[in-house]
């Protein structure tokens, strides 16, 4: 439960407010590449409340700038991109990937006008098919040293999908290791879709018939220096224990198993559009072999439209077919595990009233995820950095960020099995 000012503080993301100053310390998500190929049309974005113009100029660099031209407001992104810049379509002033307004055409010759002019403009950072942005002040930290950024290209596929919630209660999901149990779960084997059938480590059962032998896990967390550690562990019989470890990363991103085997994971990240709108930005990677990119476009393309909209939405009750609920899966919305999260986290409104709700013992991660994100505000309140804002390459060393799903013994150490899989780095910074 959060008091109406905790959950206000937590929710509130436009300029100016608490949670969006946060939000703003870091490099966020703004865009897929593949939206925004060389010779594209410039593309408009809402991001934490602002209006926003993404371009690619003529040497093929990302741009972010303010959507509203500086001379008399007209949409940039319908401009022409041209002699270094984004040419504005009302009277011809040409902006910069910097927001230096190189030209303007339509005053005197000799005129230095076009330098007193700095448009709003966001650095940019492209990798692993992601435009990311830093739309804070000063100095931007560094680009976070993320395993699952750093994969060769054809290990990693990246997508987005749209939600009509808040950002908050979209990344609590993830950081909810029990609803496996229960959304997620395919009623029997046989009636297991493609996406319920990972096995993972040292087992050869389905994380599926995993998350069904035992439906209520024991949750342990752990603060650390990006976050927080999450151990869901349940029986798997014959003297066997599921251990699933997954992370809550800071400020609004999550990872979590994705029948990897140990290989890699699945990352969402929950970029603001503005408090009622989010973008889950979702990365599949893997540290050594493809990821099988085609199979995963063509399972998408059933489920997802061009626009990144999953088909299944409150409008259409998210298709909800009450056989298959007999016969095949808990819930009766198909096979695509983000249209089941989607259902989850749109279902308490656009912005979860937190003062009616009742945590229970398997929420403890999401606990102290608020009380981190509490703790951050309260730091740049006092003039501090924010946790997990990276200025050092030691602090950068992020081995140890990642998830892992595996079935041990019970008298393995379950703190302790992540560590086989991870390319760990010990963490240098102070626990959260
Ligand atoms: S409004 Fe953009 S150049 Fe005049
Ligand atoms: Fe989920």
């Amino acid at each position: 439960m959060l008091m109406k000012e905790q959950n206000d503080l937590l929710t509130r993301v436009g300029p100016g407010t608490p949670g969006g100053d946060l939000l703003r310390r870091y490099w966020q998500p703004v865009a897929l590449s593949e939206e925004l190929p060389p010779g594209s049309a410039p593309v408009p974005l809402t991001i934490l409340g602002e209006e926003l113009a993404l371009f690619r100029d003529e040497q093929g660099r990302p741009g972010l700038l303010g959507l509203h031209c500086s001379h008399r407001g007209a949409d940039l992104s319908y401009g022409r991109i041209e002699d270094g810049g984004l040419r504005c379509l009302y009277h011809g002033w040409l902006y910069d990937v910097e927001g230096r307004c190189l030209e303007q055409p339509g005053e005197p010759a000799g005129s230095t006008f076009h330098e007193r002019i700095k448009h709003p403009a966001y650095p940019c950072h492209e990798q692993a098919g992601i435009v990311f942005a830093y739309l804070g002040p000063g100095e931007p930290p560094l680009f976070p040293n993320y395993g699952f950024l750093n994969a060769p290209e054809a290990n990693v596929f990246v997508t987005k999908y749209w939600h009509d919630c808040n950002y908050l209660q979209g990344n609590e999901g993830n950081i909810d290791p029990v609803h496996l149990s229960f959304l997620h779960r395919f009623l029997r084997e046989e009636g297991v879709f493609d996406r319920g059938n990972g096995r993972p480590v040292g087992t050869n059962v389905s994380s599926n018939e995993l998350f069904g032998r035992d439906i209520a896990p024991t949750l342990e967390v752990e603060a650390t220096d990006f976050g927080v550690r999450i151990f869901a562990l349940r029986d798997a019989g014959d003297g066997t224990r599921y251990v699933r470890v997954s992370n809550f990363i800071y400020p609004n991103l999550s990872a979590f198993p994705g029948g990897g085997q140990g290989d890699g994971y699945g990352v969402n990240w929950h970029v603001p559009v503005d408090d009622e709108h989010h973008w889950k930005f979702n990365i599949t990677f893997s540290r050594t072999s493809p990821v099988g990119k085609e199979r995963m476009r063509q399972g998408h393309a059933a489920e997802v439209g061009p626009d990144y909209h999953i088909r299944r939405s409150k409008a259409n009750r998210y298709l909800q077919d009450r056989e298959e609920m007999q016969t095949r899966s808990f819930i009766g919305m198909g096979p695509f595990f983000a249209a089941h999260d989607r259902f989850a986290v749109e279902g308490p409104g656009p912005i979860q009233d937190r003062e009616q709700e009742h945590s229970g013992s398997t929420d403890k991660a999401i606990v102290m995820a608020r009380l981190q994100l509490l703790k951050g505000i309260a730091d740049l309140r006092e003039g501090r950095d924010p946790p997990h804002v990276i200025r050092t390459p030691e602090a950068n060393r992020l081995g140890h960020v990642g998830a892992v799903d595996v079935v041990v013994p019970n008298e393995e150490d379950w703190r302790t099995v992540w560590r086989r899989y991870l390319p760990v780095d010990e963490p240098v910074g102070a626990r959260v």
